[in-house]
């Protein structure tokens, strides 16, 4: 595994290896593919698919216990690169794994970092099902990305006053009304996990600001803001968070409630991207 905030030679050859597998594309846009939401790379056009297996420095899929893959390729006409498969810290990855994805992006040019996810709903108001453009984050995984020494490009100290770039939730806003979905705007915390939260963390989550609660994004985020990179992010809420709701948490609810909003959440990237 990589040492914390290390990095500058893994990603080099890492981004070499990437940049060949995928020539001559050359991606401006990448998203990441939360859980259950997977369909997104598969509406890419003139494909080309870089198994993690082939990708030097990324943790072993039976480490990782899913396949995962970069698939480049264009969107709307636009050139992207989609990260089908996340390195959670809740399966023992350093957070400097988890955002070597982006680290990878950044260096083959993209500009504009996309994130989904799955994340449980702490506003009352929101329902398995709605989606939730990120207006800010609480990092509560007691892990950093940039910890240890300083890769070239980035700094020690990066402002994080404006993670979730302003223009990129407006358009996401005018796109959302557009299509007409219903598009909500809150706080993401992130959790470690893996176990979902006590009652007693989601009412503390609620009391310090958080709208929803995940276990992942912020590390992608941190390196992307690091390396310049303007993000969006996107959250399916698919279960009121624990003690919010009377069912017990589950996996298999999650992935049915993303599978259910596919569609929305499909329109919704496209229209952002197409507007690029
Ligand atoms: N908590 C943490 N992560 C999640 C949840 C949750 O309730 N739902 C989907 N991902």
């Amino acid at each position: 595994m990589a040492e914390a905030g290390s990095g500058a030679p893994e990603v080099a050859q890492a981004t070499e290896a990437v940049r060949v597998a995928i020539a001559p594309r050359a991606p401006r846009v990448a998203i990441v593919l939360g859980s259950g939401l997977g369909f997104l790379g598969e509406g890419l056009e003139g494909t080309a698919r870089v198994p993690y297996a082939r990708i030097p420095g990324f943790p072993k899929p039976e480490v990782i216990g899913h396949a995962g893959e970069l698939i480049a390729g264009t969107l709307e006409g636009v050139p992207v690169i989609a990260q089908s498969g996340r390195f959670h810290l809740y399966e023992g990855h350093d957070a400097a794994v988890a955002a070597l994805p982006v680290r990878i992006f950044a260096a083959l040019g993209v500009r504009t970092l996309i994130v989904t996810n799955a994340a449980g709903g702490i506003r009352r108001t929101y329902r398995p099902g709605t989606l939730m453009l990120i207006a800010d984050h609480i990092n509560m995984m007691a892990r950093h990305p940039l910890a240890g020494r300083v890769v070239e490009g980035e700094e020690r100290f990066p402002d994080m006053s404006d993670p979730y770039d302003r223009e990129l939730r407006a358009l996401a806003r005018r796109v959302a009304t557009d299509e007409q979905i219903a598009l909500e705007e809150g706080v993401y915390a992130a959790m470690l996990g893996p176990s979902y939260e006590t009652k007693a963390e989601i009412e503390m989550l609620k009391r310090i600001g958080a709208d929803a609660v995940g276990m992942s994004t912020v590390p992608e985020v941190i390196v992307a803001r690091a390396r310049g990179i303007r993000c969006l992010g996107i959250s399916t809420i698919t279960n009121p968070a624990a003690g919010l709701g009377a069912q017990k948490l589950s996996h298999e609810d999650v992935l049915v409630t993303t599978d259910r909003v596919k569609g929305e959440l499909g329109r919704l990237v496209r229209g952002i991207v197409r507007a690029l």
